[in-house]
């Protein structure tokens, strides 16, 4: 048996900033940047953020209720719910539990992943191997993120990069696939080049509360894994790179997005990319562009998805799947 991809959903804040008013906003703070150069470093256009009281979890049950939708299943179908988040509501339980409740289902399993931005391919491959081993029959997998939360707004380096989103997918099993192929991978010895590194102890936050970012190591540490890991998932699926119909990456920037795509003699115009509407959502970026794509009906019953994740850790991986009739 095989994992299919039975419907997927998104959820956005309310609130949409334009680089324009990011600028703005920023500049009452004392801190100059500017939308060209935002633009043009990074492809971003705007970002949505979150209200003071919205969180990851509202926003995963959100995106959770239109991917059941488009399964046409109920929440007490799911008998697995992993949410995909680096920025919980809180310590615990988990956000995934906190779903659970919003949606008002009980009894199956639920527990978040941590992989950062690689953090929604780490949780379908989980959900993948969980269910064709017999333990689940139909799974919500979700990325859901506030980042807006973790961000020093005075570092203009990192603060206009990011934006908070959830994206998600119902899973169901079936006897074509559906997901070929899943590879996972992680190098902790660049932990430091990507991180939150605050604690809490004691009642307080110990260390930088705030995500800090060497950037050009992570591009180049992106560019270089997100190759590797559509060669190696494509030649476990048993299939070339040219049986791909869509890459379907983390959304970072529109330029690790190109320089993918370019290495893997890809055709552009095989490339999802929403980085200018939603920025970076970090563990929300892969089923949010995801959605989008099924929703403007770029993506059709019988295509061949190449998702890619990368992020903190370093963290990444990349998923083969087939869009089955019942998604598309
Ligand atoms: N506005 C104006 N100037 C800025 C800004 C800003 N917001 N941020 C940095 N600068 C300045 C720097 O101070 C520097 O000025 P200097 O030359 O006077 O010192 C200049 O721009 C160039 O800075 P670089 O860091 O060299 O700029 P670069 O071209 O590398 O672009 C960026 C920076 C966009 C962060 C790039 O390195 C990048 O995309 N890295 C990948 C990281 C990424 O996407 N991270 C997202 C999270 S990780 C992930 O999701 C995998």
């Amino acid at each position: 048996m095989y994992s299919q991809l039975l419907g997927t959903g998104s959820a956005l804040p309310r609130r949409c900033v334009s680089n324009e008013e990011l600028v703005h906003e920023l500049a009452q703070r004392g801190v100059e940047t500017s939308a060209a150069w935002i633009e043009e470093r990074t492809g971003i256009r705007q970002r949505f953020i979150a209200s003071a009281e919205q969180t990851s979890s509202q926003l995963a049950t959100q995106a959770a209720r239109a991917a059941l939708d488009a399964a046409s299943l109920a929440a007490r179908d799911i008998d697995l719910l992993i949410v995909a988040t680096s920025t919980p509501d809180m310590i615990f339980p988990s956000t995934a539990c906190l779903v659970q409740e919003q949606l008002g289902c009980r009894g199956g399993a639920a527990f978040d992943v941590q992989a950062v931005c690689a953090g929604f391919v780490y949780a379908l491959a989980t959900a993948d191997a969980l269910m064709r081993q017999g333990l689940a029959r139909r799974a919500l997998v979700i990325g859901a993120e506030v980042f807006s939360r973790i961000l020093d707004w005075e570092d203009r380096s990192t603060c206009v990069l990011f934006g908070d989103g959830a994206g998600a997918v119902v899973l169901g099993l079936g006897e074509v696939p559906g997901i070929h192929a899943n590879v996972l991978h992680a190098d902790g010895s660049l932990a430091s080049i990507l991180r939150t590194p605050g604690q809490v102890a004691g009642g307080r936050v110990i260390g930088h509360p705030f995500l800090t970012m060497d950037g050009q190591a992570v591009f180049k540490t992106a560019v270089q894994v997100l190759d590797q890991a559509a060669r190696e998932v494509v030649e476990r699926a048993g299939i070339t790179l040219d049986a791909v119909d869509w890459v379907i990456p983390h959304q970072a920037n529109v330029r690790i997005l190109q320089a993918t795509i370019r290495r893997l003699g890809l055709d552009p115009g095989r490339l999802v990319s929403t980085v200018d509407q939603h920025a970076n959502t970090s563990a929300a970026s892969v089923p949010l562009a995801l959605d989008w794509a099924m929703r403007s009906g770029r993506i059709v019953e019988g295509q061949r998805l190449l998702l890619q994740g990368v992020g903190g850790g370093m963290a990444w991986g990349a998923s083969l799947l087939s869009v089955s009739r019942a998604a598309s």
